[in-house]
């Protein structure tokens, strides 16, 4: 039987929990990785746009909906009209494949933890720094190159799973504690190693390319495609979070204030990463060799700024551990948000034990991400995030808007949204116009857009990738497949279960 549902303890015990969930790696690597991919400034601006006419609006629209149907995604999309539930299912899927190689990223930091021992020998050495993270993870660099199985990266990630679990084994509106924690301090480091990084000598260069755009690279759809779905990764949205959050909102919550506080906190500590990252990388003459995935950049630019930071090797050890240890507590609260969006809309819609579920979920989600930490495992955590961000996000985010912006009233839910709103409302401009046109058509636009130019690049996936076509059809397109197919398969699931004496939940909007 399901278990009566969590609520929040307070105000603040959700909007930290929900910065909790949005900032995590996808600020300290994914969001510095993808702007030196695509050269600096240009990027951090597509992304700003994209903040503003999709993030905010699309938070703001999951959190509103989530708490007025006191479900996860798929039942509150189901509550909306039935039809729509299978979007919720895609989102929940995609929220569960996220997990899958987020928690590798994860792993992969707190084995560096450890490995910052080894900046007692480096200090100054921003080559040999540069080097430890990919000696550590021992990749191949190619899809079908296993190599082996490094036994401290198993070990690692078994202790990012562990505390993953051990987090939300009780839900995850009981861990707000721990979020108050994991928030702030990494942000304090953050900026001491920014500091560190602008009193390099060429650091402005690297800071003038963070901040100036180059025009020229607009005329590229990766680019745009990129920012948008790092905008939805980073606030948590399209993935089922955000809505289970919502769900243990209490009616007087502030969704209006609450939405604002989030995204641009959250948008605050990315560009605070992109200032360490690229006045490191001005500091160390990186700025030519950009990593073309992006994917690498962020683990080998910290540990450079690390071995600057001091001349004294014990120093430098020690902020790199306490660092890492940072960036994990950043990783475990958005990990942990992802499990429960997954676990949130399962329990909820074969009522299910909810905690049961999130350790059934947990064990199958580690069990599948064991392919991450082999020698192939950087080649594929590249296909797979590529394609649930380029692809899969950008779907989702359509669907979404074209089910709450035409087939549901945007009005009503602006209205929840500004439901306790004294001071500052949600203005029906923003919203409306966003959730029904920009943020849709926008999105259609840079799809078809991405996708001719990825065939004119040759290829299924585009020249740039790099990976055989296989590859991309096993890590991309069959997931891409498998996502959306998702509420299709729990349909047959829940008919099959109804005849054996489910009753499913039909609260509905009004
Ligand atoms: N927003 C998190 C980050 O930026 O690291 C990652 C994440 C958490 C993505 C939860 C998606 C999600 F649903």
């Amino acid at each position: 039987m399901s278990t009566e549902r969590s609520k929040w303890s307070s105000r603040s015990a959700f909007v930290l929990a929900a910065i909790g969930s949005a900032v995590g790696l996808g600020n300290a690597w994914r969001f510095p990785g993808l702007a030196a991919k695509h050269g600096g400034g240009a990027f951090l601006l597509v992304y700003l746009i994209a903040m503003l006419v999709m993030g905010v609006p699309l938070l703001m629209m999951e959190i509103a909906i989530g708490r007025k149907m006191k479900q996860g995604a798929a039942g509150s999309m189901r509550g909306l009209n039935k039809k729509l539930e299978p979007i919720g299912w895609a989102a929940v899927a995609n929220a569960f494949v996220i997990s899958v190689y987020y928690a590798a990223v994860f792993a992969w930091v707190l084995l560096m933890v450890v490995k910052s021992i080894d900046f007692a020998g480096m200090t100054g050495d921003t080559v040999a720094a540069s080097q430890l993270w990919l000696t550590t993870i021992k990749t191949t660099g190619a899809v079908s190159g296993i190599g082996v199985l490094p036994l401290s990266l198993l070990a690692a990630f078994l202790v990012a799973w562990g505390s993953i679990y051990y987090c939300i084994r009780n839900g995850a509106a009981s861990v707000s504690k721990v979020v108050k924690y994991t928030v702030f301090i990494p942000v304090v480091l953050l900026l001491v190693m920014a500091v560190n990084g602008l009193r390099m000598p060429g650091a402005m260069d690297g800071v003038a390319k963070f901040f100036i755009p180059d025009f020229s690279v607009l005329g590229n759809a990766a680019i745009w495609v990129d920012a948008v779905g790092q905008v939805f990764f980073s606030l948590s949205i399209m993935m089922a979070v955000m809505f289970a959050y919502g769900s243990f909102l209490e009616r007087d919550s502030n969704i209006a204030v609450d939405g604002l506080i989030i995204a641009f906190s959250d948008m605050a500590i990315s560009v605070l990463a992109g200032v360490v990252m690229f006045s490191t990388m001005g500091g160390v003459g990186m700025l030519d060799k950009i990593s073309t995935s992006g994917i690498a950049t962020a683990f080998i630019v910290y540990p450079q700024a690390i071995v600057t930071l001091t001349n004294i090797g014990w120093v430098n050890v020690i902020f790199g551990m306490v660092f890492y240890l940072c960036l994990a507590t950043l990783a475990v609260d958005s990990a942990f948000s992802l499990v429960e969006g997954v676990s949130t809309s399962i329990s909820d819609k074969f009522k299910l034990d909810h905690k049961k579920t999130t350790l059934n979920i947990s064990i199958i989600m580690a069990a599948m991400g064991l392919i991450f930490l082999t020698g192939a495992g950087l080649a594929w955590l590249d296909i797979v995030d590529n394609f649930t961000n380029q692809f899969n996000m950008i779907i989702i985010g359509i669907l979404e808007c074209v089910a709450i912006g035409w087939f549901f009233k945007t009005e009503r839910v602006l209205d929840e949204i500004n439901l306790n709103s004294q001071k500052w409302k949600m203005p029906g401009w923003w919203f409306n116009t966003s959730v029904r046109f920009a943020a849709p058509v926008l999105l259609v636009f840079l799809l078809v857009w991405n996708v001719i130019s990825l065939i004119k690049a040759g290829g299924v996936y585009g020249a740039a990738d790099g990976y055989p076509l296989w590859a991309n059809i096993v890590g991309g397109w069959l997931i891409t497949i498998l996502v959306f197919a998702s509420g299709y398969i729990v349909k047959l699931i829940a008919a099959a279960r109804a005849r054996k004496g489910l009753v499913e939940d039909e609260s509905s909007w009004s």
